[in-house]
């Protein structure tokens, strides 16, 4: 089965977005994002980032689709002529997955799977079995939002950050924020996966 791991920057009271943007400016923070999300072992490989429409649309329009990865979106109600051709349009998240495992051109390219937000796909990802790691900026500062991480399920256990990861407390802009990763325990496994 085809695995994914999650990642976002959630404030204080558990904001991620208003009015389709960020909530703060936190250049590095977006740099940790971008290196994440692409980091590959063979060169010859993508990874893939999945996302919800409002998600998409909130990426300024010269950085989308996001580059040198797979670009899916979930929406219902797909308008194929609002997207460049490289995007993928799904209307589920387990449909995306689906796509990626059985679709022998894709499956031979992709090497990790990113669940970049927003809310209901986030919520729906970490409840998965697919459901891998999910990469945290825990964000000291509370900003006024009106898109919210979901509560995360007991099943998820913190574990040490990767070798290229900043430890410990980074500040910009004045405001304070911390990488964390945290790793779903799966039952059949005993959590040793
Ligand atoms: N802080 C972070 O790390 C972070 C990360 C990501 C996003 N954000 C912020 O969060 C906000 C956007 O998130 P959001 O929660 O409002 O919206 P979103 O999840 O990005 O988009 C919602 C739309 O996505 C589609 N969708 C969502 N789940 C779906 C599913 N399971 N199956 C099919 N379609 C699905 C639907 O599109 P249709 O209406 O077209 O059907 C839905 O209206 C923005 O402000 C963004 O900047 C922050």
């Amino acid at each position: 089965m085809l695995k994914f791991s999650l990642i976002v920057a959630v404030c204080k009271n558990f904001g991620i977005g208003i009015k389709g943007d960020l909530p703060w400016h936190l250049k590095q923070e977006l740099k940790h994002f971008s290196r994440t999300t692409k980091k590959i072992n063979d060169s010859n490989k993508k990874n893939v980032v999945i996302m919800g429409r409002k998600t998409y649309f909130g990426v300024p329009e010269s950085k989308r689709p996001l580059p040198d990865r797979i670009n899916i979106v979930l929406t219902r109600n797909p308008v194929p002529s609002d997207y460049p051709e490289s995007v993928i349009l799904c209307s589920s998240l387990e449909q995306a997955m689906k796509r990626l495992e059985e679709d022998n051109d894709l499956k031979s390219v992709i090497e990790n799977v990113w669940i970049v937000g927003g809310s209901e796909v986030y919520k729906e990802a970490m409840a998965s079995p697919r459901c891998d790691r999910l990469y945290l900026t825990e964000v000291d500062a509370t900003f006024e939002c009106d898109a919210f991480f979901p509560e995360i399920p007991s099943d998820f256990k913190e574990i040490p950050l990767d070798d290229d990861m900043a430890k410990g407390v980074q500040e910009e802009n004045g405001i304070q924020y911390v990488y964390k990763i945290l790793k779903k325990q799966h039952e059949s496994t005993n959590g040793n996966n």
